[in-house]
């Protein structure tokens, strides 16, 4: 049998703070707004992908998360063809993120590390929708993510979907694309470029809840935040208040978990107001995870200043991470065997 070529990628998530939310073309992926989201750190988050090739496999085989998927479905056909083509023609170099997109739209955004914008286009045949670093993820050191999951009950409606029923019954998702992201694309590009906190955590905030409007305007409606998520809203509202600025943001994609945007010097003090108002399960796994959070005590003055209600286990775990790189390529954690069957993992 031929030795058969085998490489290995890691590739982030990415959380968008403008959100990409409906399809002008469904087939190639091109959307209605452009977008913005800051690359996550692979330390605590990442995919990892494995592609053997030889000429002795007999056909294209695909496993996810070790259980073997249909290799024919629609948007996996699209980005092979793309790729084979581009394996001929620049040994798959160049502009990757046109490729990406077709496999699922935000996923392009991960193509580069830091600060990400995806910028919608024009083209019909959406050569011109592609994603593009606005700043890399040295740029702003002292910005801090938080995931808080939420201990959630059921499966919320798929972003594809979703966006599908909001283009055909939303007129708010209409003026959202048409009249409020062109704005707020430069505006969130400005602040990110200035790092001016207040300005990027408002536009957070607002785009979030936008988004969430247009969900509610779909017809019939979509609910993706559940109560948990709107008590991590008024905290976040409350905490602000009380200091009088604009220290912490929340956003939500599609389904109740809050990714949390600060910055390292209000890390400590504000997970410790999270932990108080849905105290953990005391004997369950870690409740924080990822890069470490140093403990500190509350004033009474704060505690009451917020004021709500107490949620004991509203959240699963939170992870804590920061602005990371794009994807990698990586020598040692294939994921496949010589044979290009998944390895055996324990
Ligand atoms: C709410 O990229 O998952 O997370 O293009 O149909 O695969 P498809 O949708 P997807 O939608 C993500 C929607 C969002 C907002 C965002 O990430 O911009």
């Amino acid at each position: 049998m031929e030795k058969p070529n085998v490489v290995t990628c890691t590739a982030p998530v990415n959380i968008a703070v403008i959100k990409y939310w409906g399809k002008r073309n469904e087939e190639l992926i091109l959307p209605i707004n452009s977008s913005l989201s800051v690359t996550l750190h692979q330390g605590q988050l990442k995919t990892t992908t494995t592609v053997a090739t030889s000429r002795s496999f007999q056909e294209d085989r695909i496993w996810l998360n070790g259980k073997e998927e249909d290799i024919t479905h629609p948007r996996l056909q699209s980005c092979l063809r793309e790729i084979y083509t581009l394996a001929r023609v620049f040994g798959v170099e160049g502009e990757l993120s046109g490729i990406a997109r077709q496999g699922s739209g935000s996923a392009c955004r991960s193509m580069y590390g830091g600060f990400v914008q995806w910028i919608m286009g024009q083209k019909d045949d959406g050569k011109d929708s592609l994603a593009q670093q606005v700043e890399p993820e040295t740029h702003w050191p002292e910005l801090r993510i938080l995931v808080l999951v939420v201990s959630a009950e059921r499966k919320p409606v798929g972003s594809t979907s979703g966006m599908q029923t909001s283009v055909q019954t939303s007129c708010l998702l209409k003026h959202r694309a048409e009249s409020v992201v062109p704005g707020r694309m430069r505006e969130m590009i400005k602040a990110v470029r200035r790092k001016d906190f207040a300005a990027f955590a408002e536009l957070t905030m607002k785009d979030s809840n936008q988004f969430h409007a247009t969900c509610l305007d779909t017809y019939p409606p979509i609910f993706y935040l559940n109560r948990v998520s709107q008590q991590v809203i008024s905290l976040v509202h409350r905490y602000n208040k009380h200091y009088g600025e604009t220290r912490v943001a929340y956003t939500f994609d599609a389904g109740p978990n809050a990714v949390i945007f600060t910055l390292q010097q209000h890390v400590p003090e504000f997970v410790q107001v999270v932990r108080h108002f849905f105290p953990p399960e005391t004997n369950g796994g870690q409740f924080i995870r990822g890069l470490p959070v140093n403990g500190v005590a509350l004033s009474e003055e704060l505690k009451q200043a917020i004021g709500l209600e107490s949620t004991p286990k509203g959240l699963s775990y939170i992870i804590s991470t920061k602005a990371g790189p794009g994807p990698c390529v990586v020598e040692d954690q294939h994921l496949l065997g010589s044979d290009g069957l998944p390895k055996k993992t324990d």
